[in-house]
């Protein structure tokens, strides 16, 4: 994280509205804090953090049900960093949460207008009126599946960000559908961001990889009566593995396909959703 960003931009009062509410928390001077998590590090291939101040930090908390949904911790801000970094021009926000990504870009001199979608009148109510932020078109009190479905208007970035899970689930049920959603309305899909999304596909990596170069897991998988196989891979949670694993299958008397495989995995997963996909993999589906 850039020292200038350890400040947080937010500052919002403590309050409840509904289920949700917003709480303080302040962490004493020279506590370690952790800046990127273990879990993070291992999905995304980078190393995990600790940064320790000489001053006490104030932590902004988004609760809902007494459960924590957003935070401006420094884990959450480190995961938003370099999502607003590549931002510019016209953005669409889904999820307005604590403001914190709102805020973010509202200071970047690239953003020119923005647009955010937030499902609950609480959150808005709570939050909105202390971003002041200069360059707001409107916040629409809607759900982003609908929003998306109606709407006609072009952005430049789209940033999603209404889940909490980062696991295989939410790409498959939250990331996928919004991405094909956004599609119509921006230029490239590269332009469409989702919060974490980088970690999950990290798991299916991670997943088909460990399968792959164990021995005794590979030899089951490639094994398998394909009834059997159609039925586990039809699962909607691990469908993303399955033209992956047709193909290594209808491969399997190479003897390098082990290790041309692995050379596929990075390429395939972040491929999966988009229309490329579909093209390249048409055959294994
Ligand atoms: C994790 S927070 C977003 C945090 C935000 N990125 C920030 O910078 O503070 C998730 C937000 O998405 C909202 N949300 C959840 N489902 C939604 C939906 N279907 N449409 C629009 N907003 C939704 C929640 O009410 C919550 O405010």
């Amino acid at each position: 994280m850039k020292d200038s960003m350890y400040l947080s931009p937010l500052n919002i009062p403590k309050g409840r509205s509904g289920k949700w509410a917003i709480e303080h928390d302040i962490i004493p001077a020279l506590t370690p804090i952790q800046e990127v998590s273990h879990r993070t590090a291992l999905f995304r291939g980078i190393h995990p953090k600790k940064t320790t101040f000489d001053f006490p930090l104030k932590i902004h908390i988004l609760k809902n049900n007494g459960g924590i949904v957003m935070s401006d911790s420094l884990q959450e801000r480190f995961d938003h960093e370099s999502i607003v970094d590549a931002i510019s021009d016209k953005v669409l926000i889904g999820g307005l949460g604590l403001g914190y990504v709102a805020s973010l870009l509202d200071r970047k001199k690239e953003v020119t207008e923005i647009t955010i979608v937030e499902k609950s009148k609480d959150v808005i109510k709570l939050v909105a009126s202390h971003l002041h932020l200069k360059k707001l078109k409107r916040i629409y009190n809607q759900d982003i599946y609908k929003f998306l479905k109606n709407n006609k208007d072009h952005y430049d970035y789209i940033y999603i960000d209404i889940w909490t899970g980062t696991g295989e689930a939410t790409l498959i049920e939250h990331v996928l559908p919004l991405r094909k959603l956004c599609r119509p309305f921006i230029s490239s899909s590269k332009h469409i961001l989702c919060w974490q999304e980088d970690v999950m596909r990290g798991q299916v990596k991670f997943a088909l990889k460990n399968r792959l170069l164990f021995p005794s897991m590979f030899k089951e998988l490639m094994e398998l009566p394909q009834q059997r196989f159609d039925e586990i891979f039809n699962n909607k949670f691990v469908r993303i593995q399955k033209p992956f694993w047709n193909w290594v299958r209808a491969e399997k008397e190479n003897p390098d396909i082990v290790e041309i495989a692995e050379q596929v995995i990075d390429e395939y997963v972040d491929l999966y959703g988009e229309p490329e996909f579909e093209k390249r993999w048409k055959k294994w589906m």
